[in-house]
């Protein structure tokens, strides 16, 4: 059983914990639990909650707040995002009090009502909008896409204190509530951001910058340990891991299976093409490349060529496990190949390339694909396919 507890004057950490959680949302491993933040903030003339909680801890929220502040006096409710983990006690909140207020993005308003089939009050916020709680002051700074589209921040000038959101959070509920009394969570804060903010990049990037130059003391993600020692850093660390790739001439990563070479000869032949372009190609066999190298590659490569052999009617496990990760990532740039030997049926190569292209990937030259062992003929075709995006690869980089 979680307790509320005063931050500062008048603002409360009023979420609950989850420490024997094992998987979070049946996808993320979680080594110790989660934390389900929320917050409430109560001005001289109004009382405002920022985010709920998942529905499951609903009465354990509900005894939270009420030890605080009777329901009917909260004003206004701010969801910065509205995965059900933040809004699965909102509908149970309206239900108690009908006239509370709900501010929220634009997409916020629009998910709210196929979430929450009940009338809501809801006001859409635009950037830099303010709500004046008297003698408090909330400032909402939009988000999108970290990680869903409806996000944003919540700021608190007065006691420079950044509602976060899911940003700069981590899986993990230690015995305390600040960064400085659970222990080292900087695995878990990294794999937070590996697995559900990196393809994100771009977006990260301009969220940081809105931040970047707000005085900030403490940092209330909605996941895990508030940020009070390392506020800053929590912030830099986005920045860093985002940052986008050097820019080191044009690249093509091979993601290579060939159970008998045939395929890998014919990757070779493709790397040779796209060297006489200038194109350094690097090459991962997928039997041996760990997940975290062929993500890094991904994210520095202007091309993916995907290099399969079909067998049984399909590309091999390893193949659609490494593409499993194009989702997980911010690919540099979006031009893709597929290539491979077969024996008695071939589907492989087409069905990587729809793959490519349910990806929104650009494939400058159709698949090619040769029964067993590739002859002469053969590998000149595969040199030709490599010029070919290399040609292509040059082609778009002149242009900008
Ligand atoms: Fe913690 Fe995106 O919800």
């Amino acid at each position: 059983m979680s307790q509320g507890r005063e931050i500062c004057p008048g603002v409360y950490w009023t979420g609950v914990k989850n420490p024997d959680l094992q998987v979070f949302d049946e996808l993320f491993p979680t080594r110790q639990g989660t934390t389900y933040n929320a917050y409430l903030v109560k001005g001289k003339d109004k009382t405002a909650l920022i985010d709920t909680v998942k529905e499951e801890f609903s009465d354990e929220y509900f005894d939270i707040l009420t030890s605080i502040i009777a329901t009917e006096k909260i004003d206004l409710v701010v969801v910065n995002h509205t995965e059900p983990d933040h809004t699965g006690a909102l509908e149970e909140l309206v239900r108690r009090h009908p006239e509370i207020e709900i501010y929220c993005t634009r997409a916020a308003d629009n998910f709210l009502k196929q979430l929450i089939d009940i009338p809501l009050k809801t006001h859409v916020v635009a950037e830099g909008d303010e709500i004046d709680l008297g003698g408090r002051t909330l400032r909402f700074i939009l988000a999108p896409n970290l990680h869903w589209p409806d996000t944003m921040f919540t700021y608190l000038p007065e006691e420079e204190i950044l509602f976060s959101c899911d940003a700069f959070g981590a899986h993990f509920c230690g015995d305390g509530l600040y960064d400085d009394e659970v222990g080292d969570f900087s695995g878990e804060y990294r794999f937070y951001f590996d697995t559900i903010m990196r393809p994100f990049k771009e977006k990260i990037r301009e969220a940081v910058s809105k931040v970047a130059s707000l005085p900030i003391r403490l940092v209330c993600p909605s996941h895990g340990p508030l940020r009070r020692q390392g506020a800053r850093e929590a912030i830099d660390g986005y920045a860093r891991m985002a940052a986008p790739p050097a820019d080191e001439g044009l690249r093509a990563l091979t993601l290579t299976l060939s159970p008998h070479g045939n395929t890998r000869t014919m990757a070779a032949a493709v790397r040779r093409g796209l060297e006489e372009f200038g194109v350094k190609v690097v090459e991962l066999a997928l039997y041996e490349a760990e997940e975290g190298e062929i993500r890094d590659e991904l994210e520095q490569a202007d091309a993916l060529l995907v290099a399969t052999p079909t067998i049984n009617r399909d590309a091999p496990p390893p193949v659609w496990k490494a593409l499993s990760l194009l989702s997980t990532v911010t690919p540099k740039g979006k031009v893709g190949g597929v290539f491979g030997s077969y024996g008695w049926s071939g589907e492989a190569v087409k069905q990587v390339e729809d793959r490519l292209t349910g990806l929104k990937y650009t494939l400058p030259e159709e698949g090619i694909h040769f029964r067993f062992k590739p002859t002469e003929s053969d590998v000149q075709a595969c040199q030709e396919f490599g010029r070919k995006i290399g040609r292509y690869l040059v082609d778009q980089s002149k242009a900008g």
